[in-house]
């Protein structure tokens, strides 16, 4: 699913946001991702939606080296990956309705489709009372519900979420925690970035913990990577 091989990012020359990272993510998996601020999490989620190009390494998304897949197959690699951010960012001049099913329509999609598929995503993340309403008109935990359905109406093999609860309230961070459980039961590979360890210890799944850039920690299948 995803395969990270002796990857490096960085920014200014010679201070590496990532160093060496090195793992492999199955079909399958949940994961979270963590380490503290600026350890590097964002940027290794970056890589994977081929926002960032890595300075070094190689990285397979469902197969495919990210780095050097053309420019031209780069929305369908996007597609097949559902995005939850920190900050929901949902439009605010559209309803709940248009914010989940707005890239379906893009894709030509025709109504009656993007109407079952919102009425399935929402059912599954319990909004689908709020089908009209205005992102404004909801609360932060309901935000974040709508931006999880958004992610996921395209039925992506992968999910990933960046920070997904660090502007919620621990009642509604775990609602958000139960949801991506629940994707994850439906066969979604689920990739979380958090420093919530809280939250971790109450999830039990494995961990990836960055530090400044290094991979500290895998508590999941180790892989053997051949040294360079
Ligand atoms: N666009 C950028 N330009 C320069 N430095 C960056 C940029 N993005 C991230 N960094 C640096 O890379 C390191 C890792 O950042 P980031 O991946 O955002 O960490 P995290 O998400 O774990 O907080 C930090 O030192 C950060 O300052
Ligand atoms: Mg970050």
């Amino acid at each position: 699913m995803i395969r990270f091989y002796h990857v490096y990012q960085s920014y200014q020359k010679d201070v590496f946001a990532l160093s060496d990272i090195s793992f492999i993510v199955n079909p399958g998996e949940f994961i979270f991702l963590t380490g503290p601020s600026g350890a590097g999490k964002t940027t290794l989620l970056k890589l994977i939606i081929r926002e960032e190009v890595p300075k070094k390494g190689q990285i397979l998304v469902h197969g495919q080296n990210v780095s050097s897949i053309p420019v031209s197959k780069i929305p369908r690699l996007r597609r097949s990956i559902g995005v939850v951010f920190q900050d929901f960012k949902l439009i605010r001049t559209k309803t709940v309705f248009e914010n989940v099913t707005f890239v379906l329509k893009t894709l030509g999609v025709d109504l009656k489709e993007r109407r079952r598929r919102a009425h399935n995503v929402l059912k599954m993340v319990g909004l689908q009372h709020k089908t009209h309403f205005y992102p404004l008109e909801l609360s932060g935990g309901e935000q974040q519900r709508v931006a999880v359905a958004r992610a996921i109406v395209n039925d992506p093999a992968l999910l990933l979420a960046d920070e997904p609860t660090g502007n919620l309230d621990p009642d509604r961070a775990g609602e958000i925690m139960d949801l991506f459980e629940k994707i994850n039961r439906k066969g979604t590979t689920v990739l979380v970035a958090t420093h919530d360890r809280d939250m971790i210890q109450r999830m039990r799944k494995r961990v990836i913990s960055l530090q400044a850039g290094r991979l500290e920690h895998d508590s999941g299948p180790q892989i053997q990577v051949e040294e360079t």
